[in-house]
Order: structure tokens, then C-alpha cells, then sequence
């Protein structure tokens, strides 16, 4: 069955809700903007930002046929600065470590680059979070710092490590 990156379709918040099984999971996934038990309602409310045209949030899901397997987000989009940050990346458990995020994150970064015309898409992730963090490398971000102790969760304090790809790097990788 074929993969295709798509504006996410509202109907399936109820599928991405359902791969976050614990509060840690939520704040890896998504930092701090959800309050858990993380509700449908939660997230309904974020994609708001994508409505309009002055749009900042740019929901995509990755089907397999008409099935959600993946979701990321381009968020914050600052036309003037022709900037966003990809976010809240998120493969189904079921189908991680198959190269589904990686086919995700480029469609995404052709859309941001291409269609919107940024510059810079940036982005947050923890330093444990070595699968992700490989990914990302992959794909051509580039470490720019770390955050350290920046998040609490629970009793601990997490380091996040902020990471960007230019559009003239996008380009020399084509
Ligand atoms: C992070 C996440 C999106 C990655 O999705 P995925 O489809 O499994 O990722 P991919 O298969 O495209 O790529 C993973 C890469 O990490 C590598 N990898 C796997 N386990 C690893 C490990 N323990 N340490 C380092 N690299 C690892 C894989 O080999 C692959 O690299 P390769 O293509 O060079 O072989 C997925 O694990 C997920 O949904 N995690 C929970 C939510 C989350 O953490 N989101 C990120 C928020 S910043």
C-alpha cells in the first residue's frame, strides 16, 4: 500500500491521542502543551492555528492508504522571518524504525522550503531522545545547543537540544 503525506484530517485526532500512553510519552512527543490525561478536546483546540489565512500551524499525517500511521507538525510559522518549527513528530508505535518518520519529515521540509518559502525550520528535542535525534540528523538538521534542565517532568529536570535545517542546505542535499 502507498505512503502519502497529507493534510492531516481532523477525524483521526482520536487516532494520534490513542499512541500516547503515558504522561512522559506526551511531553517526548509534544513538550509541554498538553496537560495529561491528554483529551482530543486538548489537541482540537491547538490546530485552530491552522485555520485561516493567517495560519501559523500546519498539521500533516502520514497514511498508508486511508490509515494514520504518522503526524508532525509545521508550527510557529513567522512570515517575516520566513521561519517554523517542525513539531510534535509522532510515527504509530506499530510501525516505528521502518524509515516512516524520515519519509514524513521530507515531504514536510519540500512543503516548508518549496510551498511557504522558509528559510529556517527548526526544532526541540530531548537528549535522550537518541532515535529521534538520528532521524533528524539524517534528514540534515543540524545541532545549535542545548537547553539544559529546561523541562521538568515529574521530579527530573530535561535537557532539550535545539536543531535547525537552512534552506540552502535542503537544497545541496537534493
Ligand atoms: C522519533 C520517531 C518519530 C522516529 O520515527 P521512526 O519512523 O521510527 O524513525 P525512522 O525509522 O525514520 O528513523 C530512525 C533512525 O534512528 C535509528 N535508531 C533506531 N534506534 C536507535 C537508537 N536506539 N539510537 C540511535 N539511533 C537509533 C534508526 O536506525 C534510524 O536511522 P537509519 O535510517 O540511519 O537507520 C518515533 O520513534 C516516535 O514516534 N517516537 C515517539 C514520539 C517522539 O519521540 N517524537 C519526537 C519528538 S522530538
Amino acid at each position: 500500500m502507498p505512503l502519502q503525506v497529507e493534510k492531516f484530517k481532523a477525524i483521526d485526532i482520536g487516532r494520534v491521542c490513542s499512541w500516547i500512553k503515558s504522561e512522559a510519552a506526551m511531553v517526548l512527543w509534544a513538550g509541554p502543551s498538553f496537560e495529561w490525561p491528554m483529551t482530543q478536546k486538548q489537541l482540537r483546540e491547538q490546530l485552530r492555528a491552522a485555520k485561516g489565512k493567517a495560519a501559523t500551524l500546519f498539521p500533516f499525517g502520514l497514511y498508508r492508504g486511508s490509515v494514520l500511521i504518522g503526524y508532525c507538525e509545521l508550527a510557529q510559522y513567522n512570515r517575516k522571518s520566513q521561519s517554523a518549527n517542525l513539531s510534535r513528530v509522532i510515527i504509530s508505535p506499530k510501525h516505528r524504525n521502518k524509515g516512516f518518520a524520515q519519509i514524513m519529515i521530507g515531504h514536510v521540509l519540500k512543503f516548508g522550503f518549496g510551498e511557504l518559502g522558509l528559510n529556517r525550520i527548526g526544532l526541540g528535542v530531548f537528549d535522550f531522545n537518541k532515535l529521534a535525534i538520528k532521524c533528524y540528523k539524517n534528514m540534515g538538521f543540524k545541532l545549535e545547543g542545548t537547553l539544559r534542565e529546561s523541562y521538568k517532568v515529574g521530579d527530573s529536570f530535561w535537557n532539550c537540544h535545539v536543531m535547525s535545517i537552512l534552506c540552502k542546505e535542503w537544497q545541496a542535499k537534493l
